[in-house]
């Protein structure tokens, strides 16, 4: 907190010296767009990481998904332009987690998803109980809820696919937001929760990203 205040005093103070330069101070002006930016992706790299920090004290506590899905959604798609289809079943499981950690992810996925389709489009985003056997190697065998995030954008090539969940890999223009640590964290988050994040993904045709979180079923609670 005290890492964002200082943050945005600084930014306050460029904003203020942007906006008393004269025509004559181009190369001053430039400058502070600069300093701005990087002002700007400092106070988005503090956000997340504030949140990944809790990791050292993390409040798991059984959560119902369909309320952090369905806020996470709102704060992302706040314009029209994609339209967000969401199914979630009436009986879903409920899970263990910390609420804040996890809409963190679904909110960096949705992100993705939205700055994959900068003409607009479509999202799904479907919530489904589901066992697991012995068909996915890194997950124990058990009941998950399993979160689908399709989008109908750009797509990831093949090549980068194994790289997207590495810090800092981004194909997005600097300075334009595109820290490439999104994913990362998100990762980081979902292993902390014994989960799993996982991708497919054809290039034009669009992503899917499927997060796996234990499940609690009721009678075990
Ligand atoms: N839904 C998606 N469609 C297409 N490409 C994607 C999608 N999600 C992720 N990617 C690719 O994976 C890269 C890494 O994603 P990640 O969220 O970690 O970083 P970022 O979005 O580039 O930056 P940040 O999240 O820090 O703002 C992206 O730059 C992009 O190339
Ligand atoms: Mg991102």
């Amino acid at each position: 907190k005290d890492f964002d205040s200082l943050l945005s005093a600084i930014l306050r103070n460029v904003f203020l010296a942007k906006i008393s330069a004269t025509d004559e101070d181009k190369i001053i002006e430039d400058g502070l767009a600069v300093a701005e930016r990087a002002g700007l992706q400092a106070k988005q790299l503090a956000h997340q990481l504030s949140i990944f920090a809790q990791g050292g004290y993390q409040v798991h506590k059984m959560e119902q998904m369909e309320p952090l899905l369905k806020e996470a959604a709102q704060n992302i798609f706040k314009d029209p332009g994609i339209k967000c289809n969401i199914y979630i079943p009436e009986e879903l499981w409920q899970c263990e987690i910390d609420a804040k950690q996890i809409r963190q992810v679904f909110e960096n996925v949705l992100i993705n998803a939205k700055e994959a389709m900068p003409n607009g489009g479509a999202v799904d985003l479907i919530a489904e109980n589901t066992t697991i056997g012995t068909n996915i190697k890194s997950l124990k065998k058990g009941s998950y809820v399993r979160i689908t995030i399709k989008d109908y954008g750009e797509g990831i090539p093949p090549e980068h696919l194994s790289r997207i969940f590495d810090p800092y890999f981004t194909t997005k223009k600097k300075g334009r937001g595109g820290l490439g640590l999104g994913l990362a964290i998100s990762d980081s988050i979902i292993k902390y929760h014994s989960g799993l994040i996982s991708v497919e993904s054809s290039v034009g045709l669009g992503t899917t990203f499927s997060i796996y979180l234990p499940a609690t079923l009721k009678n075990e609670a």
